[in-house]
């Protein structure tokens, strides 16, 4: 009996040991994965400073996420403050001036920050979902670049990313990705089609919401986030679609709006509705649209 339990306690600590060996393993791994070189050659985007550009600029930066994580006035915002696990994140200040992070950014830069998930200095981002923002025309992405750079410098802070050591084990394994993973590097920029209410405008909008509902839109739990988030809808028609709510284009309007179903119930905040909120009828409608044509999936495939 005695023997048997110096046995098993001597199997714990050993497993204990084991654990520990892992944990430090596997933090040291993500942190050097955090710090690898991704070589991109400088993408030759034109840049743009004219009026309409700017003002496109303007739409994109607050419909589409960005000041969602960088605030309304580019000086960066607390996206993820999670006492319980120690997950904290902080989108950069990317307001002109001083020592923010874009001030010395060149066209091509901005390119390779928004559509490839890579900083100047090759190193990859690890929370800015770059892989929706990969298929940006290079007029979006010029648009984006001309709207922030007139504008006047705020007194942000740099970004802060601090993981809790599961997410950083989990990142380690590849079970979660950053944004430069994801992406194919290689595959042409996307070509611009006529904004208007169309599947193919539809299409071109919907690569915003693939990093949360997957690439092939049937939602399930989102890789990487805190474990309170609810699982991501299916957008797709298939089993368990949540398009089923909403049986014309303007009641899905009113949700991306409200943040509000067609009952009056509250879709989970994890929705970025400050964001959605400002998209114009336009992209609303060819968004519904095009949701209604893509192949059906059930709940979670991602
Ligand atoms: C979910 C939050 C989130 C969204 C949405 C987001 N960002 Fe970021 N962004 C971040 C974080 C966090 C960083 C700091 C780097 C990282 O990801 O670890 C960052 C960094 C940056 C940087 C600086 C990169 C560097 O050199 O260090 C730029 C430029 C930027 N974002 C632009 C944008 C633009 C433009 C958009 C919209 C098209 C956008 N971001 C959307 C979170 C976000
Ligand atoms: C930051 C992650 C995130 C992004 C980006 C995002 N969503 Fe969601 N979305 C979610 C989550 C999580 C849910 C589940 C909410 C719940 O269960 O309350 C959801 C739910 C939904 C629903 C179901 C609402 C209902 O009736 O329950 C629809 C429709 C939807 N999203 C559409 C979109 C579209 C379209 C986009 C892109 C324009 C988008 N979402 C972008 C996270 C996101």
């Amino acid at each position: 009996m005695k023997r048997w339990i110096r046995r098993t306690a001597l199997g714990a600590a050993v497993l204990l040991g084991l654990a520990a060996v892992a944990a430090w393993a596997g933090t040291w791994y993500a942190d050097r994965k955090a710090q690898r070189r991704i070589d991109l050659p400088p993408y030759p985007l034109a840049a743009k400073n004219d009026p309409a550009a700017i003002e496109r600029g303007h739409y994109l930066y607050a419909s589409r996420g960005c000041a969602d994580c960088h605030g309304d006035n580019a000086g960066g915002r607390v996206v993820i403050d999670d006492a319980k696990t120690g997950f904290f994140v902080r989108g950069a200040d990317i307001s002109p001036g001083g020592a923010h992070v874009v001030a010395a950014y060149s066209p091509a830069d901005w390119e390779r920050s928004i559509r490839h998930g890579v900083r100047p200095d090759g190193r990859p981002l690890l929370v800015m979902p770059s892989e929706d923002y990969n298929r940006l025309t290079d007029d979006d992405v010029a648009a984006l670049m001309a709207y922030l750079q007139q504008l006047p410098p705020a007194a942000g802070e740099p970004a802060l990313v601090r993981m809790p050591i599961l997410v950083k084990l989990l990142y380690a394994a590849g079970v979660i990705q950053d944004a430069a993973e994801k992406i194919d590097h290689l595959r042409a920029p996307s070509q611009p089609v006529p904004e208007d209410v169309s599947v193919a405008h539809g299409s071109y909008v919907a690569n915003m919401c693939l990093g949360c509902h997957g690439s092939q839109l049937s939602g399930g739990k989102i890789p990487g986030a805190p474990p309170d988030w609810p699982a991501a809808a299916n957008l797709t028609p298939g089993d368990g679609s949540a398009l089923t709510r909403y049986a014309d284009a303007p009641q899905f309007a009113l949700m991306m709006r409200s943040g509000r179903r067609p009952d009056g119930s509250a879709v989970s905040p994890v929705m970025p509705f400050a964001s959605l909120a400002r998209m114009n009828d336009t992209d609303l409608a060819a968004l519904y649209l095009y949701l209604k044509t893509v192949p059906p999936r059930p709940a979670g495939g991602r």
